[in-house]
């Protein structure tokens, strides 16, 4: 593991009891709002084999296997087990918990062969992973041809005004009530970097179409804080 992963296993096991809840904080609860969109964007439909990339404490899976049942399944895989012990306990008690399988893994080299997948998602994590291209080739390589990979991702708003508020929430405040509501300091201060270190959406998208994807798009979500990204393997 290199030494950008082993410190964002670090992060995710530490914050990982406070995680939903500061998401529903900091994203104003927009964040369930975005991942309904990525669903209907995966066109995870029943019957879908479907792979969560990084699904930390499994709500975007949750969403998924509601998608593609009856008679589909939907595999979670994160490298943290503090995350993928919540998404085990939430999806106990949901009736599509019986479609989920949790897996502990690596994105950048999944356990799965070629083909293995109708639809593969990755939902605010590409900003974590060391080698973007490298994890979505790795989805990508999973996927069936025909199969859609969808990413969910933080993003950066293009309107001046809006734009400049949005910073001084993101820089100032979030690392602030990131403290606050996890008890931890350095995890929220690494939010707001690793969203400057992150291509802007215009070059995702071209990523997309980089590494082979087709019938690429990219969809701006409330004044384009967040992003979703959907390409087809051929
Ligand atoms: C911000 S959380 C997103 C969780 C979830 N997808 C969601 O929608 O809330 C990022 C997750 O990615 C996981 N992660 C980051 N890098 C990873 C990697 N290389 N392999 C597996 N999981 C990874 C972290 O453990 C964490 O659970």
């Amino acid at each position: 593991m290199s030494s950008k992963e082993e410190y964002v296993r670090q992060i995710f096991d530490r914050i990982a009891p406070r995680y939903d809840l500061m998401n529903t904080l900091l994203s104003f609860n927009r964040d369930k709002a975005w991942r309904r969109v990525a669903v209907k964007l995966s066109g995870a439909r029943p019957g879908f084999k479907v792979l969560d990339v990084c699904c930390g404490t499994g709500m975007l899976t949750l969403e998924l296997a509601r998608a593609v049942s009856p008679g589909g399944k939907v595999t979670g895989l994160d490298f943290s087990p503090a995350m993928l012990a919540i998404a085990r306990e939430r999806v106990r008690s949901s009736p599509f918990g019986r479609s989920i399988e949790f897996i502990q893994g690596n994105a950048m080299s999944l356990p799965f062969p070629e083909g293995s997948f109708d639809c593969a998602t990755i939902a605010f994590a590409l900003r974590n992973v060391p080698d973007i291209e490298g994890a979505l080739l790795e989805m990508k390589r999973v996927l069936r041809p025909g199969g859609r990979l969808v990413s969910l991702e933080l993003a950066k708003p293009s309107w001046p005004l809006f734009k400049q508020i949005y910073y001084l929430y993101f820089d100032r405040l979030v690392p602030l009530l990131g403290k606050w509501g996890s008890g931890a300091d350095g995890p929220y201060s690494y939010l707001p970097r690793s969203l400057k270190a992150f291509p802007h959406q215009r070059e995702l998208l071209e990523t997309f179409n980089n590494i082979g994807l087709i019938d690429t798009v990219c969809l701006e979500l409330t004044g384009g804080i967040a992003a979703v990204h959907v390409g087809t393997k051929p």
